[in-house]
Formats: C-alpha cells, structure tokens, sequence
C-alpha cells in the first residue's frame, strides 16, 4: 500500500467529528456507481445522516469504524466497518460492511489494507466468523477472494444500481478462530 495511508480506527468522538469526510468518500463511490446501499444521487445530507447513525452505532459500542487516511493531512480516503452487534446465538460473528475506497486512490491497496484491519479488529473483539456481501463480478469480488473469503453463494437480482437496473449480489465468510 501507498506508503502515504494509515489505517485506523475511528473513535466515538472521531467518527462523529469526521462525518462530512466520511460522506465525501461515500458519495465519491456512489457517484462511481458502486451499489452500497443507495440510490443515485446521493446528497451530502442524506449522507451525512448516514454517518451520524454509524457514529451512534460506534459509539455505543454496536461496531467498530476504521478509516484509511492520506498523510499529511489525515484526509480520509477509505473505510470499512466491522458490525459486532449480532443476535445472541451469534455472538461469535460480526459482519463486514461499508467498505469504501475514494475513486482517485484506488487499485493502490488501500481496500486491502482496510480488510485486513478489519479482520485484525474483529479478531481482537473475539469474532471468528466473518461474513460480507457484495456485488457479483465486482472489484471487491476478487477483493475479498485474494483475501482468502470463502464465496457462499450468489443471489440473483439481490440489489440495484445507483442509476437503478438489478445486481446480484455474492455472499462472502471467513472463518478468522476456531
Ligand atoms: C472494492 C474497493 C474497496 C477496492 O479498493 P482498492 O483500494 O482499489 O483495493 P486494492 O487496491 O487493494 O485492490 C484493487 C486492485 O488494485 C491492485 N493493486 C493493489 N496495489 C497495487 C499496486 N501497488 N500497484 C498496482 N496495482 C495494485 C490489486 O491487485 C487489485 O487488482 P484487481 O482489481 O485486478 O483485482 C473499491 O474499488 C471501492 O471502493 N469500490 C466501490 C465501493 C464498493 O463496491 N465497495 C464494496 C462493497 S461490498
């Protein structure tokens, strides 16, 4: 990876002061066309209504929201969450979501940076099941198979596009502990 990100994790107090960053990457992908849970266009209010419910989220300990951040002036140029609140016959389980890279720093392995922090911090939260979906066929795709994820299954017309028309979507786990 670019010698110029860290990965980190955002505290409660971060993630709420870092909203309009964490829109700003959102709404990047979503104008890019990645399928990420909204329709196109994405404004920054509806964005940033989004964020103020994963710092709630984060803040009340329900998951943890990593940041990839250029150096050397800490703008935030990716992210990634890692979903601990489960049902309780799950509580060995988390989900993986929201991993988003901003357009102009791709393919530089900041989203692979981003998943391995992510493992290491559901690992450190005593998970040892992963699970993720994504788009079929999509960069993230082979993504998370580099990574070593185990594909499910695929689900026929699962989701939209943000300009609209359906996608499949590919489920993805990976055992982290026994
Ligand atoms: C999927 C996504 C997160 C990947 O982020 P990224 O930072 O580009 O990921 P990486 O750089 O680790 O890997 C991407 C590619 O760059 C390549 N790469 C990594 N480092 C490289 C380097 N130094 N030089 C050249 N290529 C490199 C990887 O091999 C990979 O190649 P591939 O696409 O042919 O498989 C990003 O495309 C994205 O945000 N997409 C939109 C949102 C989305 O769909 N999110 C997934 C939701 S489940």
């Amino acid at each position: 990876m670019s010698e110029h990100v860290a990965i980190c994790v955002l505290s409660p107090r971060e993630a709420k002061e870092r909203i309009g960053a964490l829109s700003a990457v959102l709404i990047d992908c979503v104008e890019g066309g990645a399928s990420v849970g909204f329709m196109a266009p994405l404004s920054q209010e509806r964005a940033n209504s989004f964020w103020k419910g994963v710092a709630e989220s984060v803040a009340a300990s329900e998951r943890i929201l990593l940041a990839a951040q250029d150096s050397p002036d800490g703008q935030i140029v990716g992210t990634v969450q890692v979903v601990l609140r489960q049902p309780e016959n799950q509580p060995h389980r988390a989900d993986i979501a929201k991993m988003l890279v901003h357009r102009r720093v791709r393919n530089r392995g900041v989203g692979a940076a981003l998943m391995r922090a992510a493992e290491e911090a559901a690992r450190a939260a005593g998970k040892t099941v992963l699970v993720l979906d994504t788009v079929t066929g999509s960069n993230a795709e082979r993504l998370y198979t580099r990574l070593g994820w185990q594909k499910s299954g695929v689900i026929p017309n699962y989701a939209l596009w943000p300009q609209g028309g359906f996608c499949d979507t590919t489920i993805f786990y990976k055992q982290i502990g026994q």
